[in-house]
C-alpha cells in the first residue's frame, strides 16, 4: 500500500460536476432519465458529492431546463446533491424540492459576471447576499464558486487581489465553502500556490477552499497536486472530462474525475471511488452522447478492458469445442 507523502492529505473529497458543469455544455439536450441514471451510476461508483443540476433561467441554459423533473428522481440517493442557484428565484425552486446544498456562482472579473449573470460583479454579489443568508437560515450548505480566478478570455491575466476580494465577500456573506475556478484552464502550479498563499494572508483559510481546474493547457493535474501540497482537500472534477462553459468559448473540458482518481490512487490518497465502475459509467455516458470520452484514463482503461476480454476469448481454454463444454 502506498502511503501519502507527509505534505499530502490522506483523503480527498471529490466534488463531482459532470452532471451539471459537463452536461450544461452539451449541444444536444440529454434526456432527463439518462441524467438521472448517470447520477445514480456516479453514486454507485462511490462519489459522495454529485452536483446535480442548476436552477437557472431555462433560456440561458436550456440543457438544464429539466431541473424540476430531474432533482426528485435522484434526491433519495444517500449522497450530497448540490445545485446551482443564481438568485432568489433559483433558491425558491431548489428549496421547494428539498435541496440541502446550494451554490452561488460569482466571477473574479467584470466581463464574466456580465456574460454569465447579466450583472456587474458588485450587482451579482448584492443578489447573492440575501440568497446565501436565506439558504443558511433554511439549514442548507452554501458553496460559493469564483470563476476566472487565473485568467479571463476578455480581460487576460487576473490580478490576485480581485480574486481575494470576491472570496472574502462570499465568505463574509456566509458561504461555508469556496471553489476557485480556472474556468479557461490557463493556470500553472506556481500561480496556484501564489493565489492560495495570498488568500491565506488575507484571512481566507485553506480548509474552506476547493479547486476547480480545466485542462485546456494540460495543467489540471499539476495544478491539483500544487493545491494538495498547499493543504487543499476538496477537488472538483467531471466524470469523463465532460464540460466547458457555454459563456466562455475558450473553456475546454473540466479535469476528468478518472484522471484525478488515477493520480490520487498512485499517491496513496483515499477517495472512496471505485475507478473501474467510474470508467464504465463514463463509457456508458460517452455512448449516450455519441462520442468518446476525452479522459486519458477512461481511454486507457477501456482499451485495456477490451484487450483483456479479447485475450480471454482467444485463450486455448475458451476455444473448447461445444462437446467439451458440455462435459
Ligand atoms: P436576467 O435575464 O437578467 O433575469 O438573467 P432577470 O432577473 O431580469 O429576470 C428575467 C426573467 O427571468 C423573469 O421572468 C424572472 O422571473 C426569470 P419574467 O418576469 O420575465 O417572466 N428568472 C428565472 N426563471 C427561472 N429560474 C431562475 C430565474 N431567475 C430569473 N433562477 C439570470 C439573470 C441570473 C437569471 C441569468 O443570467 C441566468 O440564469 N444565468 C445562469 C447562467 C449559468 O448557469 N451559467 C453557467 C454557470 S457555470 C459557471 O458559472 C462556472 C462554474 O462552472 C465554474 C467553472 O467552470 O469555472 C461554476
Ligand atoms: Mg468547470
Amino acid at each position: 500500500m502506498v502511503v501519502p507523502a507527509p505534505d499530502l492529505p490522506a483523503r480527498v473529497r471529490i466534488h463531482e460536476v459532470g452532471a451539471r458543469d459537463g452536461l450544461q455544455n452539451e449541444k444536444a439536450t440529454v434526456p432527463t432519465e439518462v441524467k438521472a441514471e448517470f447520477i445514480r451510476r456516479l453514486a454507485a461508483a462511490g462519489l459522495t458529492t454529485i452536483e446535480a443540476t442548476s436552477f437557472v433561467h431555462p433560456k440561458w441554459v436550456p440543457q438544464l431546463a429539466d431541473a424540476e423533473d430531474l432533482f426528485p428522481q435522484v434526491s433519495d440517493l444517500p449522497v450530497r446533491l448540490p445545485v446551482l442557484v443564481p438568485n432568489q428565484r433559483g433558491l425558491d425552486r431548489a428549496l421547494a424540492l428539498g435541496a440541502r446544498q446550494v451554490a452561488v456562482f460569482a466571477s473574479a472579473t467584470e466581463s464574466f459576471a456580465k456574460a454569465n449573470l447579466n450583472r456587474t460583479l458588485d450587482e451579482s454579489l448584492a443578489v447573492f447576499e440575501p440568497v446565501v443568508r436565506r439558504a443558511r437560515e433554511e439549514g442548507a450548505d452554501v458553496r460559493g464558486y469564483v470563476s476566472m480566478c487565473f485568467g479571463d478570455p476578455w480581460e487576460g491575466p487576473v490580478p490576485l487581489h480581485q480574486v481575494v476580494r470576491v472570496c472574502r465577500a462570499l465568505l463574509d456573506m456566509g458561504c461555508d465553502e469556496l471553489s476557485l475556478g480556472d474556468t479557461i484552464g490557463v493556470a500553472t502550479p506556481g500561480h496556484v500556490q501564489e493565489l492560495l498563499s495570498s488568500l491565506n494572508e488575507q484571512g481566507v483559510p485553506t480548509n474552506v477552499l476547493g479547486v476547480h481546474f480545466h485542462d485546456t493547457y494540460g495543467q489540471a493535474l499539476s495544478n491539483t497536486l500544487a493545491a494538495l501540497q498547499h493543504g487543499v482537500t476538496t477537488v472538483d472534477a467531471s466524470a469523463g472530462g465532460l464540460g466547458g462553459c457555454p459563456f466562455a468559448k475558450s473553456a475546454t473540458g473540466n479535469l476528468a474525475t478518472e484522471d484525478l482518481v488515477w493520480m490520487l490512487q498512485g499517491l496513496g490518497i483515499e477517495t472512496g471511488v471505485d475507478l473501474g465502475s467510474l470508467v464504465a459509467t463514463s463509457t456508458w455516458m460517452a455512448d449516450r452522447l455519441g462520442r468518446p470520452s476525452p479522459s486519458r484514463t477512461v481511454r486507457a482503461l477501456s482499451h485495456k478492458d477490451a484487450q483483456d476480454s479479447q485475450a480471454s476469448q482467444d485463450s486455448p481454454d475458451s476455444q473448447a469445442s461445444p462437446d467439451s463444454q458440455e462435459q
